[in-house]
């Protein structure tokens, strides 16, 4: 294990739902945490899936059922103090969970800094506010991480956007279809470049990375030339993320590494994926000299 010059807050984006933001998140997440990371899942996303899956993760693990969060995001946001939330899931990895009451963060954010549309001339005060907040929760608690990942909703918002500005670096996800490829180039195009251009974001995409590729799929192969076109394969991850049945039972029976099929995912995808993770900091300068 290298060691990190400093923690890495990352966050998985493409502009559309459903392409296995969580799930990269949730894997990846698992996987940093056994090979010794120190990690943190920040769940931002009010339909909570990510929470679930890694409270059943907690679960399994301390063969335990129905274990509480105690304290909501949108109350620890409230109160600016995320630490009372933290769970601890696994040896190595915690969690801030995310709860429904999280849908209120656009209205709780409107009546604290205002509102302003980009026309305004105070749009650019009040936006700054919104989009950093989440940077701000998360600096007291960063040092206590090698890595920090956070998940967030479908289509771009504050959340997303908070996420993004509270981000070392970005993965781009994508899958290999033409509508989720056209929501990672908007994404990109849109709002990660006003985040940059307008907001003085300190962010950078650390890698593209597809996902439920099917091989000798026309579609699947197409679009990744796009990507391969359009972003250099240098900046593509070496492992693409090929559809996997396996994957699809995380949600229902949490992230787990103990039976055959997992241990066969893990040793297919998931590790190569971690690795591939990891030399991309590596490229970056994201760990000490040895
Ligand atoms: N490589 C894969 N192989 C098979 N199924 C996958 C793969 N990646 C994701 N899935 C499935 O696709 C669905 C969507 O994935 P996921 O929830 O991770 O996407 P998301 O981008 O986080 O969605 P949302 O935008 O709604 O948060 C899930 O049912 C998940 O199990
Ligand atoms: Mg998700």
């Amino acid at each position: 294990m290298k060691r990190l010059k400093q923690p890495l807050t990352i966050t998985v984006a493409n502009g559309k739902g459903g392409v296995g933001k969580s799930t990269i998140i949730r894997f990846l997440s698992y996987n940093l945490a056994l090979k010794g990371y120190k990690t943190l899942v920040v769940d931002e996303d009010p339909q909570s899936n990510t929470t679930k899956t890694m409270l059943i993760t907690k679960e399994n693990h301390e063969e335990k059922e129905h274990y509480q969060i105690n304290k909501t995001l949108m109350a620890g946001v409230r109160d600016g103090d995320l630490k009372p939330l933290i769970t601890p899931i696994i040896d190595n990895l915690d969690m801030i969970p995310s709860h429904m009451d999280f849908k209120n963060l656009p209205t709780f954010l409107a009546k604290k800094y205002g509102i302003a549309e980009s026309i305004d001339k105070n749009y650019h005060q009040i936006e700054l506010k919104k989009v950093s907040f989440m940077r701000d929760l998360l600096e007291p608690i960063k040092q206590d991480y090698d890595f920090i990942l956070i998940d967030t909703p479908p289509t771009t918002s504050v959340y997303t956007r908070s996420a993004v500005y509270a981000s070392d670096y970005v993965i781009l996800a994508f899958q290999t279809q033409s509508d989720s490829y056209d929501g990672a180039l908007q994404f990109l195009e849109n709002d990660m470049s006003d985040l940059i251009e307008n907001f003085d974001a300190d962010t950078d995409i650390i890698g593209v990375l597809p996902n439920q590729f099917t091989y000798h799929g026309a579609i699947d192969e197409t679009v990744l030339a796009d990507a391969v076109e359009k972003f250099g394969q240098q900046n593509i991850f070496e492992h693409i993320i090929p559809f996997a049945k396996r994957i699809q039972s995380a949600p229902r029976l949490g992230i787990r590494k103990d039976t055959y099929w997992d241990k066969k995912l893990f040793k297919d995808v998931i590790d190569p994926l971690t690795e591939d993770f990891l030399n991309r900091v590596e490229k970056v300068g994201g760990f000490e000299d040895e």
